[in-house]
């Protein structure tokens, strides 16, 4: 069997990587129009940064893996193929701010109607997308091909940043739509499910109609996000009160109905999907005339917002008022850490508003460099150091914004000594042990106590 996926990026590489490493005899060619991408993924320095990806790249590429701008060639070849470009909000027209563009994912439906003309093949969508897309990737491939037949699945994927590795390895679960109402859209389902059951036992295995499986992915994040959402909420209330939003968390987490996990509190949840993905359905439940069901999911982002606005207010409250020509260390730019994506990272906009106060920010992220923080920020009052205490010489805040391991064991005398004072310090990440930065000397704020 031959595998062509179109995406080399966060999911697309990964996922192809572990699909290749657990199936030997299958060659997998993952392909892109970006060719410095492409360059990357043939290079030691792979074009992402994910724990354990090196490995089995190391161990796949150039046996059965390979990564290619030969777009055609590829789908020619392959027997299935994935799509797993970008679907990001669009920017533009109907739906702007708020619906899936597809532009992406209509091109690649496009493409593979083009080139190949006799044969079958199957293909997955792997990007998320709004419910019925597979009916417009249907149409395209149908009105468009000739004579070639196509089955079309949706296989969402729930792997996390960070953790993409091991999410892949041992996912909870994996989950096929398709057509199963004809004997060829159940065959189509059951050659992508032999390809997972090489590592995944088939009890984890979910097959669905087309729809359920849209839906599903949008739904999954929807209700991760709105976890997060909700205990950030409760820290405003736990400031108020004197509780404190850790011990909440692990109180009502203990309960086995609700379970501990995605209720960290903190600065904001970022990331490139959770936001484009609770938009997406806030949309599509306005297209069907649901206002009430957009305006209840609505609420997890301006939640979201709140909080990450929030936070840079009680940074300038703190300073007196006023953080102008005031030199502020931000340690974390990645949305979260073991990353060095910074797709809607909290980082940036906590930063916006601190520049917006005429703040001078100095940057330190173990991962991300200068180059993409001046993509997202530009250049002025902005400085980016590859060493913490660099970034905090002379500062007069420290704003930890993505929970990096390493951040926990600095040495904070030191940094302490070569700040302005009073020294203050805002843990976004509720991380560093508050008590022992207060003994130093530290006016130390976190998230919810
Ligand atoms: P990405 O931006 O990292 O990668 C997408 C790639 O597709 C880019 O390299 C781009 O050049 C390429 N591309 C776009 N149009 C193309 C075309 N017509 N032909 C060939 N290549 C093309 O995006 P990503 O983070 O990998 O996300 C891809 C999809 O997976 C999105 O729908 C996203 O919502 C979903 N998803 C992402 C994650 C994640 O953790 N990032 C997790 C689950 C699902
Ligand atoms: C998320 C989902 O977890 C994946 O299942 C999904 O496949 C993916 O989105 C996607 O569709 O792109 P990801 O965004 O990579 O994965 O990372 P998460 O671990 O979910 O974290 C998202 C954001 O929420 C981060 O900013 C993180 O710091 C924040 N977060 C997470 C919290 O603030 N508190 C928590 O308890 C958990």
């Amino acid at each position: 069997m031959n595998i062509c996926c179109i995406g080399a990026g966060y999911v697309g590489g990964p996922t192809m990587a572990m699909i290749a490493h657990k199936n030997p005899s299958i060659e997998v060619t993952v392909v892109d129009i970006n060719a410095e991408r492409i360059a990357k993924w043939n290079s030691s320095e792979l074009p992402i940064f994910e724990p354990g990806l090196n490995e089995v790249v190391q161990s796949t590429r150039g046996k059965n893996l390979f990564f290619s701008t030969e777009i055609d060639e590829a789908i020619l070849r392959a027997d299935i193929i994935f799509v797993s470009v970008n679907t990001p909000t669009k920017t533009y027209g109907v739906g702007a701010g708020r619906a899936a563009d597809l532009k992406f994912v209509e091109l690649c439906a496009r493409r593979i109607a083009s080139v190949v003309h006799t044969g079958k093949k199957i293909i997955v969508e792997k990007s998320t997308i709004p419910v019925r897309t597979a009916e417009s990737i249907k149409k395209i491939l149908k009105t468009n091909s000739n004579g070639a037949e196509f089955q079309v699945l949706s296989n969402p994927e729930f792997l996390a940043e960070g953790t993409a590795m091991a999410d892949l390895e041992n996912p909870d679960r994996i989950l096929i739509g398709g057509d199963v109402a004809t004997p060829e859209g159940n065959t189509a389902i059951e050659t992508l499910v032999s390809i997972y059951e090489k590592w995944v036992t088939r009890d984890r295995i979910i097959t669905t109609n087309l729809w359920s499986s849209e839906l599903s992915k949008l739904v999954a994040n929807a209700f991760l996000a709105q976890r997060i959402s909700s205990i950030n909420s409760i820290s405003a209330l736990c400031e108020a009160t004197g509780a404190d939003v850790d011990e909440v968390a692990f109180a009502v987490g203990r309960d086995s109905r609700i379970g501990p996990k995605f209720l960290k509190a903190s600065v904001g949840f970022g990331g490139s999907c959770f936001q484009k993905d609770i938009l997406n359905l806030v949309y599509l439940s306005e297209h069907f005339g649901l206002p009430e069901v957009a305006e209840y999911w609505n609420q997890v982002i301006k939640m979201n917002d709140w909080q990450k606005k929030r936070f840079g207010q009680k940074i300038v409250r703190s300073l007196f008022n006023t953080v102008s020509d005031k030199k502020i260390a931000i340690f974390g730019f990645a949305f979260k850490k073991d990353t060095n994506d910074t797709r809607e990272s909290a980082a940036i906009y906590v930063c916006r508003d601190l520049l917006e106060e005429q703040a001078q920010v100095s940057i330190y992220d173990p991962q991300v460099g200068e180059e993409r923080i001046v993509e997202a920020l530009g250049s002025s009052g902005v400085s980016v150091s590859d060493d913490p205490y660099e970034a905090a010489k002379d500062a007069h805040a420290i704003a930890i914004l993505t929970e990096w391991d390493e951040f926990k064991s600095l040495d904070f005398q030191r940094l302490y000594d070569n700040m302005m004072k009073p020294a203050f310090i805002f843990d976004g990440r509720n991380l560093l042990a508050i008590n022992k930065l207060r003994k130093i000397g530290f006016e130390a704020h976190c998230i919810g106590k």
